[in-house]
């Protein structure tokens, strides 16, 4: 029932013109790939480029962040409203790179995951704890500050059409992916209290993504845990090639 999503994080690579070649390669070799949705997001100055080049396609285009205000004197910043004309439609919050180099904390991935539910888009609220915080068995404790935080105020209905991603820090370009039962457990966990905090029929539709060294050859793995609807894909969707092999792994 819920469709599988396979998240490409570019972070800080592609030029637009870089992006463009990308996505056009991305589009032949996608082709007959069923089942499974597709997004990639480029840095800010790609999204336009993404978007028009996936136009027509089924491959979707997010931005990676945003500030929550619609405008202001706010040197550096792009709004939700900005990335959403560029061609966003998806939006990542909340990644551990920008909570730890860039001082995030739950209170403002609340705001930009209000910001980006108003202006239409989709937030993907990234989640995850540190090698320390899972050394001191704090794991759940973390998840749950997190959500509970960091989607504050949003509605059954909003959570539903909202993606959340499980990324542990100690995972994210390490090569050291969580094992699939680590994933399985976390997962599981963030799914029971959804269903506690936003009721069963919310949290059953909302879908939770994996990320954290993603490979096509971890992908079935991961994907097979009951609770684990896809991935965001960072190091490895940088390649048309190895991101194919990592959606059809998911379509299995
Ligand atoms: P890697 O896939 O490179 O470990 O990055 C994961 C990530 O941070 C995706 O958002």
């Amino acid at each position: 029932m819920r469709t599988p999503l396979i998240a490409g994080n570019f972070k800080m690579f592609k030029t637009a013109a870089e992006t463009t070649a990308y996505v056009v390669e991305l589009r032949g070799l996608l082709a007959d790939a069923r089942g499974v949705d597709v997004l990639i997001a480029p840095p800010f100055t790609s999204l336009a480029a993404a978007a028009a080049a996936a136009s027509g396609s089924a491959i979707g285009v997010g931005a990676q962040n945003i500030h929550w205000e619609r405008e202001g004197a706010f040197t550096g910043e792009v709004s939700a409203g900005m990335v959403r004309e560029a061609g966003a439609r998806f939006v990542i919050v909340g990644h551990s790179e920008r909570r730890t180099l860039f001082g995030e904390t739950n209170a403002t991935v609340n705001k930009k995951m209000n910001a980006v539910v108003a202006a239409g888009m989709t937030p993907i609220v990234c989640i995850g704890e540190t090698l320390e915080q899972r050394d001191r068995n704090e794991t759940l404790a973390v998840l749950d500050r997190q959500i509970k935080e960091g989607l504050d105020g949003a509605t059954g209905e909003q959570l539903a059409a909202m993606v959340l991603a499980y990324e542990p820090v100690w995972a994210i370009g390490t090569g050291r992916n969580a094992t699939p039962a680590q994933a399985g457990e976390a997962h599981f966990h963030i799914r029971q209290r959804l269903k506690q905090w936003f009721g069963l029929d919310s949290a059953g539709r909302c879908r939770i993504l994996y990320g954290g060294s993603v490979k096509p050859d971890n992908i079935a793995r991961l994907i097979a845990q009951p609770d684990v609807d896809g991935a965001l894909v960072g190091g490895a969707s940088l390649d048309p090639k190895s991101f194919l092999a990592i959606v059809k792994g998911a379509a299995i």
